[in-house]
């Protein structure tokens, strides 16, 4: 069977070069990068060589970052470490209703050791509107999250102006780019923001590893208690070949994000608009132009997201529907639901994201598979589209 890959967001293949520069961390170098003797160095360089790649890469210094082993885990060093550092200050927490659960579940956790979080509503379009940051911020408040770029959606958010409003009311910014990076320009120096994660396998890199840039000065309580890694800021032996498989797949970006990057959204577009060309009853979920490059969340009305997916996985197609099935009915994406999305629509939302190794012939596949599985399901539905659009 045809296999096509359409759910990046979700993790990314790992890049030939990534898995070629990490088999000797497989085998010889094998060594503590803590331990003083030669195993231990021979490993300790290759992790300072990966710091200063993803510096290189971000533009920030390479001992702003600090390794952790996945993006979740950064967002959890991120928005506890601030809060426990500075509850003294304030316990409060303005955050946005779309972030990833990473981030969201974070907060509840904090609501329940006394701290007060404001969710930041968005718009119909699915993104976070600078105002609505503003009036959210109290004196109490000591710490503004806001995703870079949404999961679902890839809306991007206006983070520069977000940060401006953090910044001028004395309040720490945080954003999750794990989504943005290598998809638009990040730039660390030019940000107004204090603390950025990432994670390596949104990047072509390696499942368990991620990290967090922590804006030089900016003081974090340790979540992972522990020897002295990173500084004490995050205790562990590093992960080393996942560290070594980051430091590579940025370097990789820095070469070659820009012409990578229009090849995807090239694809995208194709995909997009053979969809609304050929199916009718579509409707784009987030904002058209605001948007991830590879990204596309589409509600497909009078279908079941679910049923589409699990139609369109028998013909190969790997995509991601952001809807929950709890107690036996299927509820819309949280994300989608928070944009003011009929809920109808957001039943039927998938969401196709695409990268690395996608050609025109998978976007051809996919565009035909879509229309024939959907057609199925419309004319099987007790409320086709030609009885609902009569009503
Ligand atoms: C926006 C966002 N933040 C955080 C994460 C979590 O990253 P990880 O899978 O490395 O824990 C993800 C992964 O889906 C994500 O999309």
């Amino acid at each position: 069977m045809r296999k096509v890959y359409l759910d990046h967001n979700a993790t990314t293949p790992v890049h030939p070069d990534v898995r070629e520069a990490v088999a000797p961390f497989l085998s010889e170098l094998f060594g503590n990068p803590s331990s003083i003797h030669w195993a231990g160095r021979d490993v300790r360089k290759p992790v300072e060589d990966a710091r200063q790649e993803i510096a290189a890469f971000f533009g920030c210094q390479p001992l702003e970052i600090v390794f952790a082993s996945s993006g979740t885990e950064s967002d959890n060093l991120a928005i506890k470490g601030i809060a426990f550092r500075k509850e003294n200050a304030g316990k409060h927490i303005v955050t946005s209703t779309v972030e990833h659960p990473a981030v969201i579940n974070t907060c509840r956790f904090l609501e329940s050791q006394g701290f007060r979080v404001t969710y930041a509503p968005v718009n119909r379009q699915g993104i976070v509107e600078p105002e609505s940051v503003r009036k959210a911020i109290t004196k109490d408040t000591i710490l503004v999250s806001v995703m870079y770029a949404n999961n679902e959606t890839g809306c991007v958010m206006p983070i520069e102006e977000i940060g401006a409003i953090a910044r001028e009311s004395g309040v720490l910014m945080h954003t999750d780019a794990v989504q943005a990076t290598g998809k638009i320009p990040v730039d660390w120096k030019s940000l107004p923001v204090d603390l950025l994660t990432f994670s390596g396998h949104k990047i072509n890199a390696l499942k368990g590893a991620g990290g967090l840039i922590v804006r030089k000065g900016v003081e974090i309580e340790a979540v992972l208690h522990g020897g002295h890694q990173e500084r004490g800021r995050r205790g562990g032996t590093e992960n080393v070949v996942g560290i070594v498989a980051m430091g590579k797949a940025f370097s990789l970006l820095r070469a070659g994000m820009e012409q990578e990057v229009r090849e995807t959204r090239r694809l995208r577009d194709k995909f997009e608009n053979a969809l609304f060309g050929r199916i009718p009853e579509l409707v784009l979920n987030g904002h058209p132009a605001r948007r991830l490059p590879n990204t596309v969340n589409i509600s497909f009305r009078f279908v079941e997201g679910e049923a589409l997916l699990l139609n369109l996985d028998m013909l190969g197609i790997a995509c991601s529907s952001g809807s929950a099935c709890t107690s036996g009915s299927i509820e819309g994406s949280p994300i989608l639901m928070a944009m003011g999305t009929d809920p109808v629509d957001a039943q039927g939302a998938l969401r196709f994201s695409l990268g690395m190794g996608n050609t025109d012939a998978d976007v051809e596949y996919a565009v035909d598979a879509i229309e024939a599985v959907v057609e199925k399901l419309r004319a099987m539905s007790p409320l086709g589209v030609k009885e609902a659009k009569a009503r």
